[in-house]
């Protein structure tokens, strides 16, 4: 398996990937020795489902394990506090590493505490779920939620490493891998098109080799991190790692972050944002989404009669500069566009069409 280039942030500080590593590795690299008892960030479903390994992997007397109770609801300034009051109930120093062992929830959250503690702590990261291994361990985007909008506190700030164990994949439910799967769909049609077969293979579980399985996330890393490095702070590229989800965002945001979850939004998001791109004379074809169907059973009939609502939310978008919406299309596979979208009766299409093809 080749290696992934570490991630320079600064000429000082990289980010290294350490890919298919066990979760033991992180203790060398971590040497929480040097910097007291390391902190712990959990996920409390994880926490239940893999005690004994990660039990062996941190010796119990060199660290202090904060158990995150599962679930977006935990990525608010109130538990991001708790993990603060936590962090300095032991002798915190400058280098203690602070390490996050979970999905998208607890790296953004545990990276943000390790963000604002001491001005920065060490911080490391062991991704659970597919999303966080292809998608949200990667980059330096951390935060929480506020009643302002999902994702409007926080800072950028990198790990030292992320550490890939697909072990901890072994117990993630479905839902959950379709969510991930989203992120790679969206890399198959930015960036690598033959992501779309093999990553369109992880839908079911008699796919999900360990092959496929380590080819899937070691080129999604690369992918995402090649783009970060090129843009680390969404000056231009990395706006193209927002396809399907100005539309997905708007879905979820309906919703009320209640049934459909980031990955369904971003699936009926990326169908649409096709229509659009086929709309401006694109020869791009949704087949390989529309194949997966089944497979994410999306439900989305309380919002087929909502499609003004939905074109107002994306006209509120913070990405968009103006009253035109921007929109990352596709010219053709693996071939990323940005294009300002005025014309608001072509958005309902391209939901009325999404929908269509959902129902
Ligand atoms: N920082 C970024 O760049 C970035 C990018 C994308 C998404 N995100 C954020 O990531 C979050 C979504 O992440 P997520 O999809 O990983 O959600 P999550 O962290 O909520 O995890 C999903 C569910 O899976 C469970 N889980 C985690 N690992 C498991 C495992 N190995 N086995 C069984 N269950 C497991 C969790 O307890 C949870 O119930 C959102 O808050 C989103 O805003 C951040
Ligand atoms: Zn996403």
């Amino acid at each position: 398996m080749p290696q992934i280039p570490s991630l320079n942030i600064t000429d000082s500080f990289q980010c290294h990937f350490l890919l298919f590593e066990d979760l033991h590795l992180l203790w060398e690299k971590a040497d929480a020795r040097v910097g007291g008892k390391a902190v712990l960030v959990v996920d409390g479903n994880v926490l239940a489902l893999h005690s004994e390994r990660i039990g062996k992997a941190f010796p119990a007397d060199s660290v202090n394990l904060f158990e995150l109770p599962p679930g977006e609801g935990s990525k608010t300034t109130a538990m991001w506090n708790r993990i603060l009051d936590f962090a300095f109930s032991s002798p915190l120093k400058r280098n203690t590493p602070l390490i996050a062992i979970g999905g998208g929830v607890t790296g953004d959250l545990a990276g943000f505490a390790a963000a604002s503690l001491m001005r920065g702590l060490p911080l490391y990261h062991v991704p659970t779920t597919l999303l966080a291994m292809v998608d949200s361990a990667i980059g330096g985007k951390t935060g929480v939620n506020h009643a302002f909008g999902k994702n409007t506190i926080g800072a950028f700030y990198h790990p030292r490493a992320v550490l890939f164990d697909t072990d901890f994949l072994a117990t993630l439910p479905h839902r959950e891998w379709l969510c991930g799967l989203s992120e790679v769909l969206k890399y198959g049609y930015i960036a690598e098109p033959d992501l779309l077969v093999e990553g369109a293979a992880l839908a079911s579980p008699k796919g999900r080799t360990s092959d496929r399985l380590r080819s899937v996330i070691e080129r999604s890393v690369r992918i995402k991190s090649g783009i970060v490095a090129a843009d680390a702070r969404e000056a231009g590229r990395r706006a193209w790692l927002n396809f399907g989800h100005t539309f997905g965002h708007a879905l979820e945001t309906l919703d009320n972050y209640s049934n459909i979850n980031h990955g369904e939004a971003v699936y009926a998001g990326m169908i649409a944002a096709l229509f659009i791109s086929r709309h401006m004379g694109h020869d791009v074809s949704d087949k390989p989404l529309l194949e997966l169907k089944t497979h994410y059973n999306l439900d989305i009939s309380p919002y087929t009669s909502s499609v003004d609502e939905l074109v107002t939310l994306m006209t509120h978008d913070k990405k968009n500069r103006d009253k035109d919406i921007r929109l990352v299309l596709v010219s053709k596979q693996g071939k990323p566009m940005l294009a300002s979208v005025g014309d608001q009766s072509l958005l309902r299409d391209a939901w009325n069409y999404a929908f269509d093809v959902l129902s």
